[in-house]
């Protein structure tokens, strides 16, 4: 059945392909976005894909009373909450600011949502709470430990939403742990679109394929893997959007919440992302071998099994698909934007 969605973030990477997957599976959806990590096209690109007017709330998600109007003006039935910082160094240099938005934001949106009345709420939650899992694939009773302010924020706020589902069972509260999305729209019309240098490695890889990066550093030849580089589980961002529908689906049927990892449980090494952007984009891509980079995890793959029998969620597009999407993406409209 339609229900009004409220995605806050929803001009970013992930929220933009999620805001496609909702108003294809026939959802009424509104964005609320700063433009702090998004491009000002993104809402015309939604409209272009969808064929649909894009509903869009350009404001702050710590601005409690904003909030509030727009769950109680636009009759939203639940939210999808995207909108955080993300860059995990940068939340070394500056942990107040990552507190601020990730937990004062998701503060001030549970606060309004209270007001307004409105008790369904998917949250973008990480891998990275697992902090070094000792078992992989990682299944979601694993504990948790924060390795950067980053990933102590969205420890929080996994706490804060399982406080407040104890407080009031009118809460239905779906947690969502992404492994490492990768890949855009089949559309070549919206992507992964980072300002500065990419800290992730497939939007590096990526602009070294378009020429603007000269060489990829690969960090960390020397792990216990079986090329001696790192090995993450990268999921397609059309699979993580759709997971989310399937996620929202569940909570507004069950009105029960669900704590799920988001991964293919198939896990791929620096090398072989490497390799496979190679044959996506036909480009030579430089590599140098180089220390490895504080902090970073040798392995990180997803139990997936929690997630398909909760929801019914598998993912359907492999590594070669992500870097096909990835390529027609900044070879093509990203370049331009
Ligand atoms: P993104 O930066 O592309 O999207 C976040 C969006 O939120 C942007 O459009 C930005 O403009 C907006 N935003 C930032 N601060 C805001 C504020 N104060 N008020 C309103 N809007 C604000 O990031 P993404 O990769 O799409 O990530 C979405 C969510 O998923 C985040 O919560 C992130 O922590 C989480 N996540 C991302 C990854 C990843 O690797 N991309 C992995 C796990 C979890
Ligand atoms: C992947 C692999 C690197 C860049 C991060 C966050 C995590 C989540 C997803 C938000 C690792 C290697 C990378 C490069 C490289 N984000 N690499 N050269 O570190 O798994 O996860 O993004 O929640 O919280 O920590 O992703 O893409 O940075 O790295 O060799 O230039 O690529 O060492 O093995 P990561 P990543």
């Amino acid at each position: 059945m339609a229900s009004r969605i409220l995605l806050t973030g929803g001009a970013g990477y992930i929220g933009s392909h999620t805001h496609v997957a909702l108003v294809e599976a026939g959802h009424e959806v509104v964005i609320l976005d700063s433009f702090a990590n998004a491009r000002r096209s993104v809402p015309d690109r939604l409209a272009q894909i969808t064929g649909r007017p894009v509903q869009l709330v350009e404001g702050d998600v710590r601005d409690e009373a904003l909030l509030t109007r727009v769950l109680v003006e636009q009759g939203i039935e639940a939210v999808v909450h995207f909108a955080a910082l993300k860059a995990v160094g940068e939340s070394m240099v500056r942990p107040l600011d990552y507190f601020d938005v990730n937990v004062g934001g998701l503060t001030a949106l549970l606060r309004a949502m209270e007001t307004a009345g409105c008790r369904r709420l998917v949250f973008s939650s990480s891998a990275t709470v697992y902090g070094l899992p000792e078992e992989i694939p990682t299944p979601e009773s694993a504990p948790l430990r924060a390795m950067n302010p980053y990933g102590q924020t969205k420890i929080i706020g996994e706490q804060m939403l399982d406080w407040l589902g104890r407080s009031n069972p009118d809460w239905a509260i779906g947690v969502l742990r992404y492994f490492n999305p990768a890949g855009a729209h089949g559309s070549g019309l919206i992507g992964e679109d980072p300002h500065d240098t990419p800290g992730n490695l497939m939007p590096f890889v990526a602009k070294v394929a378009t020429g603007e990066l000269e060489r990829i550093a690969v960090f960390g030849a020397d792990y216990d893997t079986p090329d001696g580089t790192g090995v993450r589980d990268y999921i397609h961002v059309e699979d993580l959007a759709r997971g989310h529908v399937l996620s929202l689906q569940s909570l507004l049927d069950t009105g029960q919440g669900h704590l799920v990892n988001l991964g293919t449980g198939r896990g791929y090494s620096v090398l072989e992302v490497i390799a496979a952007y190679k044959r996506a984009s036909n480009r030579h891509l430089p590599y140098t071998i180089t220390e490895r980079r504080a902090g970073d995890v040798p392995i990180s793959v997803a139990r997936a099994d929690k997630a398909a029998g909760l929801l019914g969620f598998r993912t359907e597009k492999g590594l070669e698909e992500m870097c096909a999407s990835s390529w027609a993406w900044v070879s093509t409209t990203g370049a331009q934007d």
